[in-house]
Formats: C-alpha cells, structure tokens, sequence
C-alpha cells in the first residue's frame, strides 16, 4: 500500500522518489487504523486516511468540528474511475456520522487534477491556513512543499 501510495505522488509529477515527503507517504504502519483502502481483485487500488479531530488520529489541522482528509492516492493504472470521488464520498460520510460540520484537505498546491477533483466536488480553498509539512506538524520534514488547504 505504501509503494502504491508514492507510486501515485511520483505518476502525477507531485514528488520524485527520494524528496523527504515519500517517507511520510511510506508511514502507513503509524496510521493504519485509521487508513481505509479500495480493492479490486484482492489488489489495493487505492488508500485515503481518515482524520477524525481525536488527538491520536494523524490529522494535521482539523478543529473541533472539522474531520480531515489526507493520503488519498489512487494506483496510476486506476485513475479516472471515480475511484477517488468514491473514497471521499465515503471519507464524507464518516465525518458527517461523527458530527462533524466540515471536511477538510490538504493538497499539493501544483496538482491541478486533484484541485480540479476537489472542487468538482465543493471544496473551496482556505488561503489562510495554507501550510508547509515540518518536523512540528509532520512526522518528516518536506519544507519545499506548499500545501493549500480546502474545505
Ligand atoms: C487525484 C487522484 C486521487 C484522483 O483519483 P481518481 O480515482 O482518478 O479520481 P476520480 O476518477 O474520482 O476523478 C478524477 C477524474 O476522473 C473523472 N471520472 C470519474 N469517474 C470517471 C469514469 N467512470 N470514467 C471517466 N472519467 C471519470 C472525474 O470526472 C474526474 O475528472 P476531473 O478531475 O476533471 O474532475 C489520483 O489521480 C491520484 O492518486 N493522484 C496522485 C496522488 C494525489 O494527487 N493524491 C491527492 C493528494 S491531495
């Protein structure tokens, strides 16, 4: 699943194999309770990790009343199935069971198809808290990344 999550990254040009932000891709075992994956024929085609606001889960910004997004990742072979839509739809779905009001993303500010993606699906940008993965707010450090925040 790890592999699959960094293969994604790198096929949409967001990453290249050994910038410091892969191994936080490749941390899967740190979230794997709360990380949700799409299989077909027994083969995972697809991971998102749900980011209740419960102060264990690895969310990085989510309030009180926010449930968060993040790693979504589709293998290249599968994209343009709906197969990411559908992960969200279901992240959606958790989060409005929980009480939740909002849905929050964080997403690579150059990665036009998943901006396009998200805001097909109403997410608007948060410019204010737009943010940087760090050794503070990220397990691995990947200060050359920008990432905009929607919601
Ligand atoms: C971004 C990403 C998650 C999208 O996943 P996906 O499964 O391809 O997404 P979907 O298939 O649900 O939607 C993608 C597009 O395919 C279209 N689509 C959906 N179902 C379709 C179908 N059955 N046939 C053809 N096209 C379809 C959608 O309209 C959408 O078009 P749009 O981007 O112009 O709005 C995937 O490309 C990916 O893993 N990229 C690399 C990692 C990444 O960027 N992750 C996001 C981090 S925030």
């Amino acid at each position: 699943m790890s592999e699959m999550c960094v293969a994604a990254y790198v096929a949409g040009d967001h990453l290249k194999e050994g910038d410091a932000y892969t191994a936080t891709l490749r941390g899967v075992g740190s979230r794997v309770e709360y990380t949700l994956v799409a299989p077909i024929d027994g083969e995972i085609v697809g991971t998102i990790c749900h980011c209740p606001p419960d102060g264990l889960s690895p969310a990085a910004l989510a309030g009180p009343d926010e449930y968060e997004f993040r790693f979504l990742a589709i293998a290249p072979g599968a994209w343009g199935a709906g197969i990411g839509s559908a992960l969200v739809a279901d992240c959606e779905a958790q989060a409005i069971a929980s009480g939740a009001r909002y849905m929050l993303l964080s997403v690579i500010d150059s990665n036009e198809r998943a901006i396009n993606l998200y805001e097909r699906l109403g997410y608007a940008r948060l410019p204010e808290r737009e943010w940087s993965p760090t050794p503070a707010g990220d397990s691995t450090s990947g200060a050359s990344i920008r990432l905009l925040v929607m919601r």
